[in-house]
């Protein structure tokens, strides 16, 4: 009932096209895919059709609203055994998602981050005391320290107290697994199928969200127990959802059991996306001198030696282009899905019934043609405000789309940057000539076994 759309060369009776598929690549595997195949294309595993679209002009249409919405593919499906209809996992046309969506958003406004600088400033320095005790770090295991702590403390006034531990909070390995696994199960769309192949993984599966919950009641718990106003002074997230639930005239008051889903959502989208993209970035810097002299000159311009004020963060511009440069190459959200309201027709030969939906492929989208002859060059110029005016819309989603589009978007840029400058102010740094960057995929993107050497600046 739809046109034909290419396909991988080799597809196999029954299974498809599994030829090159990796269950532990598959962001990579069809950014490769895409080169070959152009701005759509289709694989089927085991009878189920996955559409690709990273063209621009295709995804332009994904993107709008009248005829397009949020499509909760496979993978995050399985995430609504631990996120349920909280905002990541909701369809649009929940309850509770309009709920959630209304009473959180101003929490999420640029004006509100000035409540939770203070905050970053302290994680950021308890990073730099980590890392002046150190000559060589993990990146990608210490911005999950910061970014975990960042968001448990500002969202739920509660710590992780990841700089004191040696290895990550027990959370990260069990959220870790949690989405790899869901990633890896997707695979096997016949439940009998995955029911068997999956078995021994289930269990483990199950035990890491019993731990996810444990977490959870001990959030509450402390909450609950504790007699002191929320640590940033003013209203957090869980304040606003308790104070919330609590005045029956509210109209946006949440269940006890949705805000349970409402806290697991923050603590894992608002800190490994994060996490992924300081990392990438810090490997972009050490890839290139340049760029990073510039930008620790601005850091010296901006702030001098100071610790940065709440206006000052935003100031960096050119820290802000190397995080937006960071995200065009390896946005670490890198899908979303988008399923047609009712019939419709893409690029004018693709045909969408009502419910059918398709992948747009960020990382595909963001090497378009349209973003000229050298996609792979990392150039934090593309961002200058000339260039962006330049391009068409829809050619840059590291957020997403539409109504749907990530909520903590000014929360991830004012930490980002703030992080990034810190680093600079404080560190020399530099990698391993010989490091070829490798990235794990877990549902999100992030750089594997990288290592930094630092010193302090002189
Ligand atoms: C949604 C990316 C940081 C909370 C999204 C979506 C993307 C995204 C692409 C849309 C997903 C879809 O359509 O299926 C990112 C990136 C981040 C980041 C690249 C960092 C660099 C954060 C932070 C928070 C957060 C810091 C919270 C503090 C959320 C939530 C949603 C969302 C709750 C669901 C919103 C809704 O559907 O109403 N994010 N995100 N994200 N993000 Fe983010």
């Amino acid at each position: 009932r739809t046109s034909a759309l290419p396909h991988p060369p080799r597809r196999l009776p029954f299974l498809g096209d599994v030829v090159g598929v990796h269950a532990s690549t598959p962001v990579q595997d069809s950014i490769a895919l895409s080169r070959e195949l152009g701005p759509i294309f289709e694989r089927v595993v085991l009878g189920r059709r996955y559409v690709l679209v990273s063209g621009a002009d295709l995804a332009g249409e994904l993107c709008d609203e009248d005829r397009f919405v949020k499509h909760i593919s496979p993978a995050i499906e399985g995430l609504r055994s631990i996120g349920g209809d909280g905002l990541f996992t909701a369809h649009s046309y929940e309850p509770n998602w309009h709920k959630a969506h209304d009473l959180l958003r101003p929490a999420f406004a640029q004006s509100a981050m000035r409540s939770y600088h203070q905050i970053m400033v302290d994680v950021a320095s308890d990073l730099v005391a980590h890392w002046r005790a150190h000559s060589t770090v993990d990146v990608s295991s210490d911005m999950t320290k910061l970014t975990l702590d960042t968001i448990g403390r500002t969202g739920f006034s509660y710590s992780f107290d990841s700089f004191t531990r040696d290895t990550p909070h027990p959370f990260v390995d069990a959220m870790v697994g949690v989405l790899s696994h869901n990633q890896r199960r997707e695979i096997i769309p016949i439940p009998w199928l995955a029911n068997i192949v999956f078995r021994k993984a289930d269990r483990t599966n199950a035990e890491n969200q019993r731990y996810l919950a444990e977490v959870l009641d001990d959030i509450v718990r402390t909450r609950r127990d504790s007699a002191s106003p929320a640590a940033t002074g003013t209203s957090d997230l869980l304040d606003i959802m308790l104070d919330a639930a609590r005045d029956s005239t509210n109209p946006n008051a949440l269940s006890e059991i949705n805000i349970r889903h409402q806290i697991l959502t923050f603590l894992i989208a608002g800190h490994e996306t994060t996490s992924g993209a300081l990392s990438f970035a810090l490997y972009y810097l050490a890839q290139n001198p340049h760029i990073l002299d510039a930008a620790r000159a601005e850091v010296d311009e901006v702030w001098g030696s100071d610790t940065p004020t709440f206006e000052k963060v935003p100031k960096l511009r050119l820290v802000r282009r190397i995080l937006d440069e960071t995200l065009r190459l390896w946005p670490t959200a890198p899908a979303f899905a988008r399923e047609a309201r009712e019939d419709t027709v893409i690029g004018g030969f693709h045909e969408m019934k009502k419910g059918d939906w398709a992948f747009v492929l960020i990382p595909g989208l963001h090497r378009d043609p349209v973003w000229g002859e050298d996609p792979e060059k990392f150039d934090p110029d593309r961002f200058l405000s000339a260039a962006v005016r330049a391009r068409p819309g829809h050619v840059y989603k590291p957020w997403g789309t539409g109504e749907r589009a990530c909520i903590g978007r000014q929360f991830a840029i004012h930490e980002a940057v703030l992080v990034i400058g810190t680093i600079l102010q404080q560190f020399e740094f530099s990698a391993d000539p010989s490091y070829r960057l490798q990235i794990e995929e877990r549902l999100t993107l992030m750089p594997k076994n990288f290592e930094l050497s630092v010193s302090v600046r002189k």
